[in-house]
């Protein structure tokens, strides 16, 4: 997710960028941008963050420019640094892009440029997709604003992009399709922003592109907004923006988890984007392409990671089991660093984490690399120090996750190692080619029933509004979901500060139902799938001794619902993803029972988001 601010107009811009970047920095930055336009282009950009990219711009006249464009970037194709940090300039130094996405066909675009004579600097998408435009100026003899829109028809992926031509300093060109982009309209001036919060202080009045809509603005004109597919007109929608700048942030949610939570079923869009192909019959993975028979030969696959990692890791472990038939031992990074592990030539290690940055973790890899074990890490942020120090790797394109209570996270790494046990189950031929495809168009569905599933969201506030003074509680799941039911404990303990524990189910008789009575309240996760009958006799024993059971269930289900205290809902999908769906009204629950117990939710109290000490 990254962070684009523009504008075009009277005043002077570079203020207003500069300004309009740091409000953006909560959308994630690994390095920074910013593009004027004043008799000739200015562009620098740095790794780091936007307070780094200011120390470039040193004298007034490099700040001086009424057009001009910035940029944060949260990398997803191409390391963090200073070559790949936008704006990009296309080949004849006319064209500036700053661009917010994915774009899925830019090394077939790449390598068409390449023979045409077009040479580039960095890895990205993005400098693809200028000199494409480019190109099509060339090629086709049109102005920027046509060449943007074709450009655009022979991409595939995501973007929010901006460009402007410098032989034209008077138009911008702006599109989206699955990124968003706000227009901020003044007197005789446009802002462009990710969101509104660069311009709110400057105007209200904005106007936000749909998906496949594209902008061509000038100075004193208004708007031409255009539909990118068939260049239909359409009529700007102006609005007066009502949200404060902290609402625009959380996008207008009360809290960054809760906005994390609702962004899950597009960021697993994001997960999967480029990847999985069902119409194809096909999952593309790079990183395990590159080390096939790695993993072919794989006797062992000893996942490492902490707290919300260590519990995607545990999911993991079933999936890799069950479908790709490869042993996998899921271990705590802080107690496999101090043991003596046993790493054997064809084990993998694959740490799991979503900064990049836990210390834990972080060493007990440096501890495997002394073992000459290969590593293969699954992380969200892109060249962090994690994905840095490992061989090969997966990255869960989740976008920044600011509370620290992970969600979004746990989800994406769990649709990674679905993505992964499902190519090398087929690779393996551990799974029919029918099951195969089965699963495959099963786990294209789950962001549609992660939709769904949302839709719960009231009825829970209501259940969380039941349990809001629990001193304790116990969270209950077996197979696939018994690592959910720690998931949700986890959730619940952090943000909420109730004691709660995650067990597998049977587990109950071994002790822990001692502590049920009428004021243990009991979430048990009781999907049709897996051991249904095993969880029915569990919640039995837990009712006969007066323990409240909010049970999450497949919808239709009546056996559980004549049972439980409360039920939740959710859609039927493969036993193997329950997991993706049944974590969600926990973390609703968690959530909701914290703000009604006025927690800080988004920095609980004693923790980081990153743990980076020991
Ligand atoms: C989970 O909600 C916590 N934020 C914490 O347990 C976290 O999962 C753990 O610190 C690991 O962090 P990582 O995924 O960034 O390595």
């Amino acid at each position: 997710m990254c962070g684009i601010v523009g504008y075009i107009g009277h005043r002077n811009a570079y203020p207003i960028i500069i300004n309009g970047l740091k409000r953006l920095e909560y959308r994630g930055y690994d390095s920074a941008g910013l593009a004027l336009f004043n008799h000739d282009l200015i562009s620098k950009k740095t790794k780091g963050k936007v307070a780094d990219l200011e120390q470039l711009f040193v004298t007034k006249a490099e700040t001086e420019g009424h057009i001009g464009l910035g940029h944060t970037r949260w990398a997803t194709h191409g390391e963090p640094n200073d070559i790949n940090a936008h704006p990009h300039i296309s080949n004849s130094g006319n064209l500036v892009i700053v661009h917010n996405g994915i774009i899925e066909n830019y090394d077939a675009i790449k390598q068409t440029l390449i023979q045409r004579g077009y040479q580039f600097e960095s890895d990205t998408d993005t400098e693809v997709l200028v000199n494409l435009i480019e190109d099509v100026m060339r090629n086709e003899k049109v102005g920027l604003g046509k060449a943007v829109q074709m450009a655009l028809n022979e991409v595939v992926g995501a973007y929010a992009i901006v460009v402007f031509d410098k032989q034209n300093p008077d138009e911008m060109v702006m599109a989206r399709l699955g990124s968003p982009l706000a227009i901020g309209i003044g007197e005789e001036e446009y802002f462009i922003a990710s969101d509104a919060t660069p311009f709110i202080e400057f105007t209200k009045n904005a106007m936000y592109l749909e998906d496949e809509q594209m902008a061509i603005i000038k100075r004193g004109a208004e708007p031409d907004i255009r539909n990118i597919k068939d260049d239909s007109k359409i009529l700007p929608y102006i609005q007066e923006l009502q949200l404060s700048l902290d609402q625009i942030e959380k996008g207008g949610y009360e809290h960054f988890m809760l906005k994390e939570i609702y962004e899950q079923p597009n960021v697993l869009r994001d997960t999967m984007r480029g990847r999985v192909l069902p119409e194809k019959n096909l999952i593309k993975l790079s990183g395990i392409d590159n080390y096939l028979n790695k993993f072919l030969n794989a006797d062992r696959i000893i996942m490492i990671g902490a707290g919300t990692s260590w519990h995607a890791g545990l999911v993991g472990e079933y999936l890799f089991e069950e479908l790709a038939r490869i042993p996998v031992e899921v271990e705590y990074s802080s107690e496999f660093r101090y043991r003596n592990p046993i790493i054997k030539d064809n084990d993998i290690v694959m740490p799991v984490s979503q900064s990049g940055e836990t210390a834990d973790t972080l060493a007990a890899i440096k501890l495997a690399k002394e073992k000459n074990a290969f590593i293969y890490a699954i992380c969200n942020v892109v060249g962090s120090s994690i994905p840095r120090e490992s061989d090969s790797g997966t990255y869960t394109h989740a976008g920044p996750e600011i509370g620290v209570a992970s969600t979004k996270a746990f989800t994406t790494q769990v649709m990674v190692m679905a993505m992964m046990a499902l190519k090398l189950a087929k690779e393996k031929g551990t799974i029919s080619m029918s099951e195969y495809n089965l699963y495959l168009s099963e786990l294209a569905q789950i962001p549609e029933k992660i939709e769904k599933t949302l839709k719960t969201d009231l009825y829970i506030q209501q259940i969380a509004h039941f349990y809001k003074d629990a001193t304790n509680a116990l969270y209950l799941g077996r197979g696939f979901n018994f690592p959910v039911a720690l998931e949700g404990a986890l959730k619940l303990k952090e943000i909420s500060y109730i004691h709660a524990e995650g067990y597998p189910a049977a587990e109950m008789k071994h002790g822990p139902i001692a502590l049920i009575d009428e004021n243990m309240p009991v979430f048990v996760i009781a999907t049709k799938k897996g051991q249904y009958e095993k969880i029915v006799s569990n919640i039995q024993e837990i009712k006969s001794r007066k323990g409240k059971i909010i049970a999450i269930v497949t919808e239709g289900d009546t056996q559980v619902k004549n049972l439980a205290d409360h039920v939740i809902e959710i859609p039927e999908t493969l036993e193997a993803f329950t997991p993706l769906l049944a974590t969600i009204p926990l973390q609703l629950l968690s959530y909701y029972i914290a703000v009604y117990r006025g927690c800080n939710v988004d920095q609980p109290r004693n923790l980081a988001k990153s743990v980076t000490v020991e």
